[in-house]
């Protein structure tokens, strides 16, 4: 039998990671975990208790509420992509909005929340045959993975694809708006103290700026191609 990898994809936001995530699982019918959905899990989790705005954020009530967070995934029959669920509702289409967008990386920086959803992905992933996205997945969660990739865009082109994602169901939304919450996330995200977005030197870059989608999956493969032998 073929070996199963296990497969760690960081980046910036929206540049294409879970895209390519989701098609690499797909094609080498892998397990695909979105390990961001699950930070806006608990992002959304804490705006519906009132432990989280724009212009506070109560850690304690965060953290002690944290034991009563049960996030899992689930494969929807319909779109035939995995759904998040927080203490078995599906919240999948209440993840994905600028309001939690402008939320969730503050969560992400509270220790206590990483450590709770880093032992959680691990579990996941622990049989291998899986490709997990995220932030911290070469560098924390899945140090030893045998394939890691290291996602980037330009800015313009990833608030272009954000852009063009969210103004269906947002649509008011400006091009500013995506653009600047992309920029502040990358910050925190890169800044912070706890696991900061990173690449590591194991990691393989790909630019995906001038890639279409087919391309990105096309390169990846070789690498995955490469690893197998
Ligand atoms: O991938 P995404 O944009 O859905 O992630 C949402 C936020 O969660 C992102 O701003 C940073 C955080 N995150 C993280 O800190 N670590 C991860 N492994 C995944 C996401």
């Amino acid at each position: 039998m073929q070996k199963k990898l296990t497969i760690a994809i960081d980046g910036f936001s929206s540049c294409g990671k879970s895209t390519l995530a989701k098609a690499l699982a797909n094609k080498l019918d892998y397990v695909f975990i979105d390990t961001g959905a699950m930070y806006r899990a608990v992002a959304y989790y804490c705006l519906q208790k009132g432990f989280i705005s724009n212009q506070h954020l109560n850690k304690e009530e965060i953290v002690n509420s944290l034991n009563e967070i049960e996030i899992h995934f689930e494969k929807n029959d319909v779109t035939r992509k995995l759904d998040v669920f927080l203490n078995d509702l599906n919240i999948e289409s209440k993840i994905r909005t600028l309001e939690i967008s402008e939320l969730v990386s503050k969560i992400a920086s509270i220790k206590e929340v990483r450590q709770k959803l880093v032992a959680e992905q691990q579990k996941m992933g622990i049989k291998g045959g899986v490709v997990m996205d995220g932030r911290d997945i070469g560098s924390v969660v899945f140090p030893s993975a045998e394939l890691k990739f290291f996602v980037t865009a330009s800015p313009e082109i990833r608030t272009e694809r954000r852009f063009l994602e969210l103004k269906p169901t947002e649509p008011e939304i400006t091009k500013e708006e995506v653009k600047k919450n992309l920029v502040e996330r990358d910050h925190l995200d890169s800044t912070r103290a706890e696991s900061p977005l990173i690449q590591v030197d194991d990691a393989i870059l790909i630019d995906n700026s001038n890639l279409n989608q087919e391309e990105q999956l096309e390169l990846a493969l070789k690498y995955v191609q490469e690893r197998l032998i």
